[in-house]
């Protein structure tokens, strides 16, 4: 019998706190969907130079979100994925690829993968960037290599979504933060990631 409830958990690593908004709005769009909790849970800077903070107002921005998204150690989330209908990750941009601390999570899953634990949960992606072809699509699609090896069935955004032609792509969603990583959200980001949010929801009702 299908779940009438679901856990859908968003690990995302993020230093600024950008990548992060996109994680609430896709916790937005997905918890729209009775019977729909969410779990945001973000990485530790495992692997991360600390000198990547190195301005004033980054110091602040990474205080603030420290605040609201204590990191959460990388072996408590890996123990609880199993128990997640869905996995959604999230990452910065880092010379097109994932950043390193998301890489690192995904090399500690070797028990997960022995044992099958993510075959069949649905999964999807979302990253930021600086700059407009800074290689948002190659992370997404990078992102979604371990995954694949986990046999999880990946989940994009479709052009059904009008604002997928302003923001992000059919691989996930993705917003420029500019040079400076303090533009704030705009309206299709925030469109594009309800949507993902809200489809995962809707398909993980059928798939759980
Ligand atoms: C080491 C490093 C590499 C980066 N590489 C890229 C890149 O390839 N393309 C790009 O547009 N932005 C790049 N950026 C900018 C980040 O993507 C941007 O600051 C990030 O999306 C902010 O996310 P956050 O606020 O969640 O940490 C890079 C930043 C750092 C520190």
């Amino acid at each position: 019998m299908a779940k009438k409830s679901i856990k859908i958990t968003i690990v995302f690593y993020s230093r600024y706190g950008n990548t992060a908004q996109v994680a609430e709005e896709i916790a937005y769009g997905a918890k729209a969907h009775p019977g729909v909790s969410v779990a945001m849970r973000r990485i530790p800077d495992i692997g991360e130079p600390q000198d990547v903070v190195a301005r004033k107002d980054w110091t602040k921005l990474a205080e603030d979100l420290a605040n609201k998204y204590p990191t959460v150690p990388v072996d408590d989330i890996i123990a609880e994925l199993p128990s997640s209908d869905a996995v959604i990750f999230g990452s910065p941009t880092r010379f097109g690829n994932m950043a390193a601390p998301l890489k690192v999570f995904w090399d500690r899953t070797a028990k997960l993968w022995l044992e099958g634990s993510l075959v069949g949960k649905v999964g999807a992606v979302f990253t930021s960037a600086a700059s407009v072809h800074g290689g948002q699509e190659t992370t997404a699609i990078s992102m979604m290599f371990p995954m694949l090896h986990h046999g999880m069935i990946i989940v994009g955004v479709p052009y059904s979504v009008p604002e997928l032609s302003e923001s992000g792509s059919p691989y996930g969603p993705s917003r420029i933060v500019g040079r400076l990583a303090n533009r704030p959200i705009d309206e299709a980001d925030t469109k594009v990631a309800r949507a993902l949010g809200s489809r995962v929801a809707e398909i993980t009702f059928k798939v759980a």
